[in-house]
């Protein structure tokens, strides 16, 4: 590698730090106030985390490749009127065969970690550990030893939306509680497979997405609508199948491979609309536990669902006139299995929204989940827009859903396992929005571990490069790094974006100006960006990368 010239560029004349206690923002015009905007400058603990994200489904196309089975993504995506375009992940970002690529990228960013998943289809084509793909494992193990080879840490999601599609055909997927035992099956292989090197998984990625996107009508694949019925029987045994996946890791595993076994769940931050209506405020907490809690409380709380879910869903289901209530019950045993089976608490964090009580509560004749909980939930259109309709950038929010799960679950260690920002410039390299979120919800989180004592070990940026959007198909980018998807060879091209949070990794977080930044250099491509790197102090490095790197 030919040595790259490193220049400090020291900012510090600007007029914006003529006097150094003035508060800067991010976004001045939006997020002004003093107490909770004002930026922070501090480097973050020893050890942290910096990492970023894929998964398979977006990624890897090769979804005929050396007996790969087909997964229910396929099918879905497959299907014309289901995504943007008709797009599918048949090839994406073609890191089946590109995957060198990807280590390449993540290594000139000096990234140590990646978090990735692993296709379920591509190692047991039909679902079931009866019949194991050897090319599917040979495929991984190539990525693991490439990713490990160069320093880099793998952090491994067993699940990430592409569930085989026999399982989907025989019994109805997460509907039937039979996967339970193929999903353990499953993890029993990728354990035994890759725990030698392996010591960071996931078990599931985002359950609230598969069960009421997937089951309930959200348009996700398997495409099934049974909002209200289905999407509780779906997490249900998406909690009761990670479970399984814990404790096998637990019981056969742990003593040998050592390593920490998570799941991961999404959430906004629901903020209450008016803090001063104690309607908003339970408005707000009956919003984070139908969302967060679904799934978070019977892991980190007591086994079960939260008392919210079981009395309002308990209620409506009986004033609809059905037997029994819609929310599935766990027996005391299954209770017991479930509480404390995660080693962390993953968090996939984007976006904020208001909460309010509506004028009352009419119960539909339908079954809906959102009728189950009656929540008015908006985003302001004054909130800085992205390239997706539901992402606004509320950097405040993270630092307050971070509190909440502090308080709500007895203080875990958390691992931010996704965080970004959408466009639909699809293009250009130069993305000052994705680094103004970046940078703002960055250093909300260095703001919770700060001042809220939220212990916090990892942050993850989603997404190391451009790739298929689920249903928005390619027409919504979240990549640090550009993918042309015209391109036979789907080159990958850093943007701007890829360059600052390597400069985050590389200071650990934002050292004030006055003291000396870690001036370790991210390298730059030698292609489309200029040899020459830049490291600035933050939070100016946004202005240094316009002017003087392209
Ligand atoms: C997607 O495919 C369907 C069915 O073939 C077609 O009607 C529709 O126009 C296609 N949409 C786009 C955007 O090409
Ligand atoms: C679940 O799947 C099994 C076979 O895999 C089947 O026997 C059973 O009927 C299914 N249960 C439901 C509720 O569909
Ligand atoms: C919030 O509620 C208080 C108490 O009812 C009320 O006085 C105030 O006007 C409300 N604020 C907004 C923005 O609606
Ligand atoms: C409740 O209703 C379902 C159909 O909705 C039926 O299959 C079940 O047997 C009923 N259970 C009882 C206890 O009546």
């Amino acid at each position: 590698m030919l040595p790259k010239m490193l220049i400090l560029v020291t900012l510090m004349l600007l007029p914006v730090v003529s006097n150094a206690d003035d508060p800067y923002y991010v976004y001045p015009d939006v997020f002004n106030d003093p107490e909770r905007d004002a930026f922070l400058f501090g480097t973050f603990p020893e050890g942290f985390i910096w990492s970023s994200a894929t998964s398979s489904y977006q990624i890897e196309g090769g979804y005929d490749a050396d007996g790969k089975g087909y997964n229910i993504w396929d099918t879905f995506a497959n299907t014309p009127g289901n995504i943007a375009n008709n797009d599918t992940g048949n090839i994406a970002c073609d890191s089946y065969n590109k995957w060198e690529e990807d280590v390449r990228i993540i290594k000139e960013l000096d990234l140590e970690y990646y978090r990735f998943s692993l296709s379920w289809s591509r190692i047991l084509p039909d679902g079931t550990a009866d019949n194991v793909n050897q090319a599917g494992i040979d495929y991984y193990n190539n990525l693991i030893d490439g990713l490990l080879a160069d320093g880099i840490t793998p952090m491994v999601t067993l699940y990430h939306w592409d569930l085989p599609q026999d399982l989907q055909d025989d019994y109805g997927g997460w509907l039937n509680e039979t996967i339970i035992y193929d999903f353990g099956e499953y993890a029993r292989v990728c354990y035994e497979n890759f725990g030698d090197r392996v010591k960071l998984w996931l078990t599931l990625n985002e359950p609230w997405i598969i069960a009421q996107l997937g089951y309930g009508c959200g348009g996700f694949a398997p495409g099934v609508c049974a909002d209200g019925t289905g999407s509780y029987v779906a997490a249900h045994n998406l909690i009761k199948s990670h479970a399984k996946a814990w404790h096998i890791y637990d019981d056969d595993f742990r003593a040998t491979q050592a390593g920490r076994v998570g799941i991961t769940l999404n959430s906004d931050w629901m903020e209450p609309y008016n803090r001063s209506l104690e309607t908003d405020l339970n408005a707000a907490e009956r919003a984070q536990q139908f969302h967060l809690g679904w799934f978070g409380h019977p892991i980190f709380v007591d086994g079960d669902y939260p008392e919210v879910m079981r009395e309002m869903i308990d209620y409506s289901s009986e004033v609809q006139g059905y037997n029994e209530s819609r929310l599935p019950t766990f027996t005391a045993l299954e209770k017991e299995y479930i509480l404390g089976s995660s080693d962390f608490f993953g968090l996939n964090h984007y976006t904020t929204g208001y909460a309010s009580k509506p004028d009352e509560w009419v119960i539909s004749d339908n079954p809906s989940y959102y009728n189950d909980y009656a929540v008015d939930f908006w985003k302001d259109p004054e909130w800085p827009s992205s390239g997706s309709d539901w992402l606004k950038s509320v950097p405040w929010g993270i630092r307050r859903l971070l509190e909440w799960i502090k308080d709500e679950y007895g203080d875990p260690e958390i691992y931010v396992t996704e965080n970004g920002f959408s466009t639909k410039d699809i293009d250009d390299l130069n993305d000052p929005d994705r680094i103004d979120y970046y940078q703002s919800y960055i250093d909300e989180v260095l703001k919770a571990i700060e001042m809220d004592g939220v212990n916090v070990k990892a942050y993850t940026a989603w997404s190391l490069m451009d790739n298929f959007e689920w249903a928005a198909g390619y027409t919504e980018r979240f990549g640090m790094h550009h993918v042309d998807f015209d391109d036979d060879d789907r080159p990958r091209t850093q943007k701007d974006s890829s360059l600052f949070y390597a400069t985050v990794k590389a200071n650990n977080g934002f050292p004030k100006p006055t003291e000396e930044p870690i001036t370790e250099e991210p390298a730059v491509a030698g292609s489309s960006h200029l040899g020459l790197t830049i490291t600035c102090f933050l939070p100016f490095v946004n202005f240094c990368l316009r002017k003087f790197i392209l």
